[in-house]
């Protein structure tokens, strides 16, 4: 399949429905599989992904994939510091990831997922140890049989977070045309001098995001989770009317 290819199915309206399909059942998978994925698969999704747009064609991004020993060396590595609060209160993440303060709207439904999530675990509110044990699952991968590391080169400026953002989807969007499913972790974030030591990440090489990869566990609870998005007149304003003449 080159660039200019033309559409490998004959209906453009069967192109939507498989196109649309894989942006809608893009979902954070938090409980996975044990089927295992192979090297082929990740290689043709990364394969897919590097055709994601960046801004003059900097492809800024960088992937470390991990597995079998690698990824349980990692995991231990990192529970270990994440088991002790005093340890773990220490951390500092590479860069501002959410809001230093939190208002509205965005308090809200940072919340709601947090305890929708909860909700279906059956953990209440002030439960801090099963909270910890879940948020733990983070650093298992929830899992999944890979692990992927993305990072960014230091001198980079914040247009490059955007140009991630476009592979990162490229990455979940390709996971799905295999049947697979992802999560995106920033909770890696606190944990990123562990990772770049484990990984021998250069210095230069800052941690963007985790991600885990792999096939749905469907029958544990959390991936009943459904998140709610806000329509589009909600956060589109189409402007088709001169200012001036404007009423
Ligand atoms: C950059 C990024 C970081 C995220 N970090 C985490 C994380 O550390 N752990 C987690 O369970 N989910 C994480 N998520 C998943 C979000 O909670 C999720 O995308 C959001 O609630 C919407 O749900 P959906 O992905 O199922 O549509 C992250 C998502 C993004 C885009």
């Amino acid at each position: 399949m080159n660039r200019h290819s033309s559409p490998p199915l004959s209906s453009l309206s069967e192109i939507q429905r498989i196109v649309d399909w894989s942006i809608r059942t893009r979902r954070s998978v938090r409980a996975f599989s044990d089927q295992p994925v192979s090297r082929e698969d990740v290689e043709s999704i990364l394969d897919t992904a590097r055709f994601s747009a960046s801004g003059m064609n900097i492809q800024p991004w960088r992937v470390h994939v991990v597995t079998a020993d690698a990824k349980a060396n990692l995991s231990a590595a990192i529970a270990k510091v994440d088991d002790d609060p005093a340890l773990s209160a220490e951390l500092e993440e590479p860069y501002q990831y959410y809001p230093r303060e939190w208002v509205t709207p965005y308090i809200e439904r940072r919340r709601k997922v947090g305890w929708d999530l909860y909700g279906l675990l059956g953990i209440t509110k002030g439960d801090k140890p099963r909270m910890h044990v879940q948020h733990g699952r983070n650093y298992q991968f929830f899992d999944a049989p890979v692990g992927l590391f993305f990072t960014l080169e230091r001198s980079m400026e914040v247009g490059s977070f955007i140009d991630y953002g476009m592979f990162l989807q490229s990455v979940m969007i390709a996971a799905r045309g295999r049947g697979l499913h992802t999560c995106v972790q920033a909770a890696f974030l606190k944990y990123h001098r562990i990772i770049s030591a484990e990984l021998a990440i250069p210095d230069d090489q800052m941690l963007m995001c985790g991600m885990s990869l792999g096939y749905a566990d469907e029958r544990c609870i959390e991936n009943t989770l459904a998140t709610e998005r806000e329509l589009v007149e909600s956060f589109t304003t189409f402007h088709d009317k001169n200012k001036e003449t404007d009423v």
